[in-house]
Formats: C-alpha cells, structure tokens, sequence
C-alpha cells in the first residue's frame, strides 16, 4: 500500500511511522489516521518487527484533530461515523512495544494520540497540550482519561480547563513522558531504544507491556495476580531456558522469539 499523509519505514525489525503533513502541522484528518492504522497492522502482522515508532516532523509530532475538517461536522455526523474510535484507537491494540518519538506541538489529538503509545520520549522543544477546550469542545481521543492517569487529576484539570502548553522539562518532572534528549537527537535515541527491545523475547516483551497496561485496568490484587500467571507462562516458552542459559554461560541469548 502507497501512503500520502505518512511515511512507513522498516528499518530491519524496527517499524518507523513518521506523520507526513507538514504544511498542517501534522494535524490529523481522516486519511491520515486510516493511514495509520493500515500501517500499524501491517507491522503488527510482520514477523520481521519487533518495535514500533510514531514520530512526527521537528516542528510538530501532530498539533491535533484537523480542525478544517471537524468544522464540517454536526451531531449526526459524528455520531453516525462513530468519530473517533472508528480509526484513532489502533495504536491501543497492537500487542507489539509503540514509542512516541515527540518533537514540537503535541496537541489535543496528537497529545492523545502519543498517550495511546506505550511510552513518549520528548525532544528538548516538546510542547504537550489539550488546547480543545479554546475552540469550544473537550479532548474526545481518551485526553481526559489518559492525561489524569499520567499526570494525576490537579495537573490534568490545569492542562484541560485553560489548553495551556506543556513544556518537555514539565512534561518530564509530571511523568507524561520518560525521558527528554536534545531535539537533533530524538530519533536515533528512539531508534536505538527500539532496536534494544527488539533484541529481547518477543514473547516476553508482548506479555511485559500486557501486563504493564493491565495495571490501568484493575485493582492492585487483581493485577498481581494477572502478573503471577502470565509470569509462569513465560517457563513455557523455550527463550525462558535460553535466556537463563545463556546468563550462567556468560553469553549472549539467541532468542528464538518463540
Ligand atoms: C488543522 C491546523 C491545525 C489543526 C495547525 N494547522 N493546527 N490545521 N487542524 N489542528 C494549520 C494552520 O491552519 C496553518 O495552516 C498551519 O497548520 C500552520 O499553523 P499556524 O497556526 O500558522 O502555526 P503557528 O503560528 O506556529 O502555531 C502553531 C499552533 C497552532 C500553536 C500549533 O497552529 C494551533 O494552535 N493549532 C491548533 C491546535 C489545536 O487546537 N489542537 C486541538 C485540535 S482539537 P494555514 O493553511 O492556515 O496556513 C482536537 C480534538 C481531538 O485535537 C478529539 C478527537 C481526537
């Protein structure tokens, strides 16, 4: 399939994703996002990859939903078409490791679109944001649920109730994001952090971010328990005994991803 709106990028089991609408700042309308979703099935289903990075331009990861193309729209519209899980939630149900490569606006859609990735490493000019609320709406891709998971509610009420920007430093210090470079760095440090866990079990690396994301959707009690069984499925898989091989006889694993 031939992409207009991204850029798709397979650099060796590393998928890289890069929003290609420069002159909107990345804004995301429907052909980018079915884009989007096409391709990130496309590097779920290849056996070659084993990470993933969404990444945007210097000036702008994605500075929102394309407002154009939301003006148009009336309630039946966004009711009928289901606007927006029909084609914004892909990123949530792909099982293999999503990291948001950050740089510039990350705004309304956008921030929650970096927020649907398992986590965000931010260029030093990063600009996080939920500015929906000064063109009389509210976030609508999971802002307000994310965002108070991440940041916690006093921080997520500041960012939702006036739109104001987040910087990279207190996108750091609050926990939206793991870790800040400087901005001509951003890309080879999300390449190379994608290329370390791609060098890990697949399997493992699948049921580690399962059992991470299953930490937002239940109870501590519940949620260790989910980690103790998936833990003891992890001796079914033969790169259990390699890995620990591998440790004793002082090499390295050569993991069969199986
Ligand atoms: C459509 C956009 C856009 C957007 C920028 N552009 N953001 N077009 N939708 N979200 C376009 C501008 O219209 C302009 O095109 C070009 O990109 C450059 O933008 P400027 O405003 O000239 O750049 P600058 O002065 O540098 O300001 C950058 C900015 C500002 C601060 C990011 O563009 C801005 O505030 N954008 C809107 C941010 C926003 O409100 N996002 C939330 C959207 S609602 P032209 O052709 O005019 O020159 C949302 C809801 C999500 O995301 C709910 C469902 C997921």
């Amino acid at each position: 399939m031939s992409y207009e709106t991204i850029l798709l990028d397979k650099r060796e089991a590393v998928g890289v994703i890069t929003l290609n609408r420069p002159k909107a700042l990345n804004a995301l309308n429907n052909q980018l996002m079915d884009e989007l979703t096409a391709a990130l099935r496309d590097l779920e289903a290849d056996d070659e990859i084993g990470c993933i990075v969404i990444t945007g331009s210097e000036k702008a990861f994605a500075a929102g939903a394309d407002i154009k193309q939301m003006a148009e729209k009336d309630y039946t519209d966004v009711f009928m078409e289901d606007f927006i899980t029909a084609n914004w939630e892909e990123a949530t149900r792909v099982r293999k490791p999503i990291i948001a490569a950050v740089a510039g606006f990350a705004l309304g859609g956008g921030c929650e679109l970096a927020m649907m990735c398992d986590f965000i490493i931010a260029a030093e000019n990063a600009k996080f944001g939920q500015p929906e609320i000064t063109i009389g709406v509210i976030p609508g891709g999971g802002g307000t649920q994310r965002l108070t998971r991440f940041v916690g509610k006093s921080k997520a009420m500041d960012m939702v109730l006036t739109g104001r920007h987040m910087d990279a430093a207190e996108a750091l210090a609050s926990g939206l994001v793991s870790r800040v470079v400087p901005t001509e760095d951003l890309l080879d440090e999300a390449l190379d952090t994608a290329e370390k866990i791609t060098t890990y079990s697949r399997p493992a690396v699948m049921l580690a971010k399962e059992s991470v994301n299953r930490a937002y959707e239940t109870t501590l009690a519940e949620g260790v328990r989910f980690e103790r069984r998936v833990f003891h499925s992890l001796f079914a898989f033969e790169d259990q005994s390699e890995g620990m091989a591998a440790f004793i006889e002082k090499r390295r694993p050569q993991f069969k991803n199986r």
